[in-house]
């Protein structure tokens, strides 16, 4: 048992370590759009793959706190936004925000205006134009036709006070907007990542990188996946069809030792994804995924629950044995079910659906196709054996009566 639990940790690390030691390219503009930038004199250039595709190029002036900004996003829908600003609180995070917001209005035009993005905003008052709290000139709204892409121009004069090489900008992407107000977007990650500390003179970003927690979240969905979805239900699938047949294998408990390494092996898999999960969580601060996180809390306590039912189990001359089987047994079906149910809740998250979902319904659709074949193989045997029995029956009964 310790011996496969240990490949499997060990296989895990090593693709772990992979996913962490691999670089993205994440903070690379387009060509077409670095060469429009250039065109406008703009020295730096980031792009933000993870977060709606924003790109963001810069021009810093230290010596008139000049700070000259393009910023571009494809805008699909009709009455689409976006939205640029900085935020001189302490963190970059939405409310605070002093932003510049270009829509698409739906007579073909695009106008820019400046908000000031309050807390009352979050909690569903309009989004007007208003004054902000930053020097803003020349500020456009345009679209490159060639690129398909919207972008906000403007040049901005920085107070004193603004730390240069500590700056909070944050962005946004919407779909719908009524006239000048833009109504709220989407409530996925690509929405909530959209906010970066970063340094005006380098471009280096302060907070946890993007592409970072971009890896931390493949490696819990990766593990909640192999963990909860896979080794959990494999543990099922051989204590109900190994211990009686179709396949037997019984002589020495093997079933049980083999159920037992399957679930204790998939239990710190996914032990270890889920407390990922409550890492990512806790360290974004000003959103959070309510549902996926009570579904996923509830998960790791009945499969704790479970997994210690095996050393609480009582023995089985005990009466208690069979209340113990059915409650082991009906946990453990209802656990396999919100699992499933979570797991497509984090891949609707992540908005990466493309990939996730095909591959998990994959693994979905496999283990369905064994546990019905079992059943079936099962079903027909056990009809198999009443037409034996009914044979032997009227077979006795014949020759009694003769
Ligand atoms: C149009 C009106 C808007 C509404 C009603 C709205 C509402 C919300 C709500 C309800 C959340 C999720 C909070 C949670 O889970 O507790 C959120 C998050 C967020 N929004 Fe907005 N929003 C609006 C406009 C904007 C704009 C214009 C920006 C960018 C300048 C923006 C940037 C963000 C960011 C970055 C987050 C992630 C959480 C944070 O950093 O605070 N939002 N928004
Ligand atoms: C049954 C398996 C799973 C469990 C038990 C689980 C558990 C959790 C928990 C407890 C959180 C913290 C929620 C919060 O407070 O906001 C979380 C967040 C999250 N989970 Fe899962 N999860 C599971 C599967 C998945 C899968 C399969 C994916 C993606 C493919 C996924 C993607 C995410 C993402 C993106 C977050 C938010 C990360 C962030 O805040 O930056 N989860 N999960
Ligand atoms: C860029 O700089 C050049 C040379 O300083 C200047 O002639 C040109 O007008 C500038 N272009 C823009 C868009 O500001
Ligand atoms: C923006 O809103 C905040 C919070 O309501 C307020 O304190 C601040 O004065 C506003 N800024 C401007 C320029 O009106």
């Amino acid at each position: 048992m310790s011996l496969s639990c240990l490949i499997f940790l060990v296989s895990n690390s090593i693709f772990l370590l992979s996913l962490f030691s691999f670089t993205i390219h994440a903070h690379r503009c387009t060509e077409d759009f670095w060469s429009v930038a250039q065109s406008r004199n703009l020295t730096l250039c980031k792009r933000y793959e993870h977060s709606s595709g924003v790109e963001f190029g810069w021009n810093f002036e230290n010596t008139t706190q000049t700070l000259q900004v393009m910023v571009g996003a494809r805008l699909e829908s009709e009455t689409g936004w976006l939205a640029w600003g900085l935020n001189f609180g302490p963190e970059p995070r939405m409310v605070g925000t002093q932003a510049l917001i270009g829509i698409k209005q739906t007579n073909g035009s695009f106008l820019g205006d400046t908000y000031n993005v309050t807390q009352y905003i979050k909690i569903g008052c309009k989004l007007l134009p208003s004054l902000i709290d930053l020097n803003v000139r020349n500020l456009k709204f345009t679209s490159l036709e060639h690129l398909q892409y919207h972008i906000i121009e403007a040049t901005i004069h920085l107070p004193q006070t603004a730390n240069d090489s500590r700056i909070n900008h944050v962005w946004q992407v919407g779909k719908v907007a009524i006239g000048m107000e833009p109504k709220i977007h989407d409530k996925h990650l690509r929405n909530y990542d959209g906010k970066e500390t970063f340094d005006l003179h380098t471009g280096t970003a302060l907070t946890i990188r993007a592409g970072r927690r971009h890896q931390a979240r493949v490696a819990h969905g990766v593990l909640n996946i192999i963990g909860w979805g896979v080794i959990l239900p494999i543990g099922v699938i051989i204590a109900r069809y190994f211990k009686k047949g179709p396949i037997y294998w019984n002589e020495h408990d093997q079933w049980k030792h083999a159920h037992k390494v399957c679930q204790t092996c998939g239990y710190i898999i996914g032990a270890t994804g889920w407390a990922l999960g409550l890492w990512l969580g806790t360290s974004s601060k000003y959103y959070s995924f309510p549902k996926h996180g009570a579904f996923g809390i509830s998960i790791f306590t009945f499969a704790t629950l479970q997994t210690l039912a095996l050393r609480l189990k009582p023995h089985k001359n005990d009466d208690l044995h069979t209340y113990w089987s059915i409650y082991h047994l009906s946990l453990g079906y209802a656990l396999l079910v919100v699992i499933c149910v979570n797991i497509f809740k984090g891949i609707k998250i992540t908005q990466e659906e493309e990939i996730w979902r095909p591959a998990y319904i994959t693994v979905v659709a496999f283990l369905s196709f064994i546990f019905l074949i079992f059943e079936i193989i099962n079903w027909l045997r056990f009809k198999v054996d009443q037409l034996n029995k009914e044979k032997d029956n009227s077979a006795g009964t014949m020759s009694k009566s003769t």
